[in-house]
């Protein structure tokens, strides 16, 4: 076997087997980025047990790859492109030929046994691209299998099958896999961290602009309520007590135009009334007849539906339930609408259903779409969890469902789903029937048909 002058040059600096070079590069975005400082990397080659004569053995397997490499690297991938999760990866035919070239690059590069800061930094960067480009861990990580399945017997062979001599390289070699397999993982940890810290971001962000516009809301829905109304109710006293104290002295035109003026202010006064109503903040809960809720969302439906095959079926008896009147009819909204933006086939159904189960209402948001996959069903009510629509899109902002948590656990209630794939979702939530009261523990309870003067509006189980 050839002895190698194993100093090698990487940038302007000569590295000498004499020592790792462990000093930070100029450029090395990703050991930064990572905080994987000297200590740490030295902290890894030593619980590995990676020493200079390491680095020493895994040299003597050079000449014997080198002679194999472009076998290996058509070896690696053909055992890719046999399997369909990684075959999806390498459709490119240009692609995989360069894949093939760095693909031996790679490890023979492993063999220089130089462990310096663009090693650490360069092995960082190609897990990165892989977190990137949407391949899982499992595959990644699992082809460094294929390191070992094409490589040893080459390696065992070229020693003329002397295990003796050549077990210690092999061991060194496992070793230097091992690191490099546990830098891939940790771009893969560090890398999703990062984007659920983003996200986390992106939420807070939302949510302090959501909670922004509530209180400019609720201060404008104040003064409109205090002042405005409060003054126009003032006025029309004025103007009616006016008309009491001097109207039967006036003469007919100037009483008919006082009579004007006070109904005006009346109007005024009711329109007000209605647009406070309609206030996007919500009202609070209330003893609440469902009907007028539905019908909104029936009008509502046709946006949703435009140009699809679609239809609504709603309960043909509304309940009269313990909610904030805007809130539900938008955790409604939310569902129907989410029903839609997945819906797979033609012609689409949408039906909400109800039943009576003790101090709630249950309700029920079914569809025929292509269900809920399963591995974000637990996951579900999460905010930015989303399945796939048609043709891989992502419809929504993945807050809708999030929203319809929130709003249906604030109100007492709970929410879940039950799905099957390619039939449909069944998406449930409960609402209570009553206004809350204290129990003993000074946690609430709902009251059934409270205040309803018995619960005369009771359809039968599924609406
Ligand atoms: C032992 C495990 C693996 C190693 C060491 C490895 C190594 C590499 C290297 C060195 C590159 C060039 C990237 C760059 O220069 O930034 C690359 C790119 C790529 N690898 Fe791997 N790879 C591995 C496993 C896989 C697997 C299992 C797949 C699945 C098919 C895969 C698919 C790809 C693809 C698609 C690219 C091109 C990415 C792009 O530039 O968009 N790799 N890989």
């Amino acid at each position: 076997m050839k002895v190698h002058d194993h100093a090698m040059m990487i940038g302007d600096r000569r590295l000498t087997p004499g020592g790792w070079n462990f000093s930070p590069g100029s450029s090395m975005p990703f050991l930064t980025r990572y905080g994987m400082d000297e200590a740490e990397r030295r902290r890894r080659m030593a619980f590995l047990g990676i020493a200079e004569s390491d680095a020493a053995n895994v040299r003597d397997l050079r000449d014997a790859f080198a002679a194999r490499a472009r076998e290996f690297a058509e070896g690696f991938y053909e055992h890719l492109l046999a399997d369909p999760h990684t075959r999806a990866y390498l459709r490119d035919p240009e692609q995989l030929r360069k894949l093939k070239g760095l693909q031996a690059e790679y490890f023979s590069h492993l063999l220089d046994g130089v462990f310096d800061v663009p090693y650490f930094e360069g092995r960082l960067r190609v897990g990165v691209t892989h977190q990137r480009i949407g391949l899982s861990p499992v595959w990644y990580l699992g082809a460094y299998n294929q390191y070992i399945q094409l490589t040893f017997p080459v390696f065992v062979r070229a020693f003329g099958d002397d295990m003796e001599k050549v077990l210690p390289l092999l061991l060194s070699l496992v070793k230097v896999i091992f690191l490099d397999m546990g830098l891939a993982l940790d771009t893969y940890f560090q890398e999703a961290t990062a984007q659920l810290r983003q996200r986390n971001d992106e939420l807070q962000q939302a949510l302090g602009l959501y909670w922004q516009a509530q209180r400019r809301e609720e201060q404008l829905h104040k003064m409109a309520s205090h002042e405005i109304r409060g003054g126009l109710a003032a006025v029309i006293t004025g103007l009616e007590d006016l008309q009491d104290s001097v109207g039967p002295n006036m003469d007919a035109a100037d009483a008919e135009q006082l009579t004007n003026l006070t109904r005006r202010c009346w109007k005024l006064s009711e329109l007000l009334g209605e647009m406070l109503a309609a206030s996007p903040t919500g009202q609070g809960a209330s003893l609440l007849d469902t009907g007028p809720v539905f019908e909104a969302l029936y009008a509502r439906f046709g946006l949703y539906a435009e140009g699809r095959d679609v239809k609504l079926a709603l309960p043909a008896k509304a309940p009269r339930v313990w909610a904030d009147a805007v809130q539900l009819r938008e955790a409604f909204a939310n569902l129907i609408g989410n029903a839609v933006n997945y819906l797979d086939k033609e012609p689409g159904r949408v039906e909400v259903t109800w039943h009576d189960d003790g101090d709630f209402y249950v309700f029920c948001v079914a569809d025929n779409g292509p269900g809920v996959p399963e591995a974000i069903r637990d996951r579900l009510f999460e905010p930015f969890v989303r399945g796939l629509g048609e043709a891989g899109r992502r419809p929504g902002t993945g807050l809708g469902l999030y929203f319809v948590r929130t709003v249906v656990e604030q109100g007492g209630g709970r929410v879940w789903v039950e799905s099957t794939s390619g039939e449909g979702s069944r998406f449930y939530f409960t609402v209570p029937r009553g206004p809350p009261r204290a129990n003993d523990e000074g946690s609430h309870e709902y009251i059934a048909g409270a205040a309803l003067g018995g619960d005369d509006n009771h359809a039968p189980a599924g609406g």
